[in-house]
């Protein structure tokens, strides 16, 4: 079922639908929008693809965008294959879509719960399946209903491409980012988010069945660390300053040691994943 603007994150978005199941926790708003925006970039700059060149390109062929959000990737990636390619983005909320007049002909942005079964409709469709950036999405440390839709829209022996971040302990530093990394565990907690299972996505995709052709994990390098810290930074800190229980006047405090420290000695508490398999199958 659709609901039309029923909660906070689409309260400014008139005229946009979110499906049941939404627990998406940061504000689809103008600001996150260009958050969004950034974070494109910045994984550009770290993989230095949109799509991997592991993926051949053929006329025709059809390419899903999980989890889309404002359908950056799927417009950008428009202008690198022929026209014929159809690249359909979707999302649990249409609150950051553009005006589908802005789209270049063959993207298309559509309503989709990837945490649910798909319709039979989009069983088998895709050449490729792209998932970026589902480590604050999941809940319960636990992908498993992700792969599964993924497993579904792909055509056999047909490919996905995944971009996202591992929280990781030992990245962090002493003294204000502890400080910071303590309370955001601490809120992160309260919503069942542990992005553990990142780390073990490349096994979650051969027990069901996939071939793993690329991947690489590991901390990013170092201009694109201090950009994507940034970046990071201002996801948490709009989260954290939306829930009451954490102390305002604390990551005030915090936020001001950031800002003083030199960016030569930001280290992002994350590790990076990039990685291309195939499922299992021939056409
Ligand atoms: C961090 S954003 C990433 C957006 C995009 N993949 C990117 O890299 O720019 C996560 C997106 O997942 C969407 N989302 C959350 N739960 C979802 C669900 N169950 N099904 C589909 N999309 C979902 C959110 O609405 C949000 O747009």
């Amino acid at each position: 079922m659709h609901t039309h603007c029923e909660d906070k994150s689409t309260m400014d978005r008139p005229n946009t639908a979110t499906l049941d199941g939404d627990n998406y926790l940061l504000i689809r708003d103008s600001a996150e929008d260009m958050r969004l925006h950034c974070q494109h970039l910045i994984w550009e700059l770290h993989t230095q693809y949109i799509l991997s060149p592991d993926i051949p390109v053929t006329e025709h062929m059809r390419i899903a965008d999980i989890g889309a959000g404002n359908g950056v990737w799927p417009f950008h990636l428009s202008q690198k294959v022929p026209s014929t390619v159809q690249i359909d983005g979707y999302d649990i909320s249409s609150a950051s879509f553009p005006p589908p007049s802005t789209l270049p002909q063959n993207v298309k942005l559509d309503l989709l719960n990837a945490l649910s079964e798909p319709p039979e409709s989009l069983r088998g469709v895709y050449d490729v399946v792209h998932v970026r950036l589902w480590c604050f999405v999941i809940r319960g440390n636990d992908p498993d209903a992700l792969v599964r839709t993924v497993g579904y829209l792909l055509k056999p022996g047909e490919y996905i491409q995944w971009e996202d971040v591992c929280r990781d302990a030992e990245l962090v530093q002493p003294g204000p980012t502890q400080t910071f990394e303590n309370a955001y565990t601490r809120f992160l907690q309260r919503y069942d988010i542990n992005m553990e299972w990142v780390r073990h996505v490349p096994e979650r995709l051969r027990d069901a069945g996939f071939e793993v052709i690329r991947h690489s994990d590991g901390p990013f390098e170092k201009l694109v660390e201090a950009m994507y810290f940034d970046n990071y930074v201002s996801a948490a800190l709009r989260v954290l300053g939306a829930d009451e229980t954490v102390a305002r006047e604390a990551m005030a405090h915090i936020v001001q040691d950031l800002s003083r420290r030199g960016r030569d000695d930001i280290r992002l508490p994350f590790r990076s994943l990039a990685l291309v398999a195939r499922s299992a199958g021939t056409v």
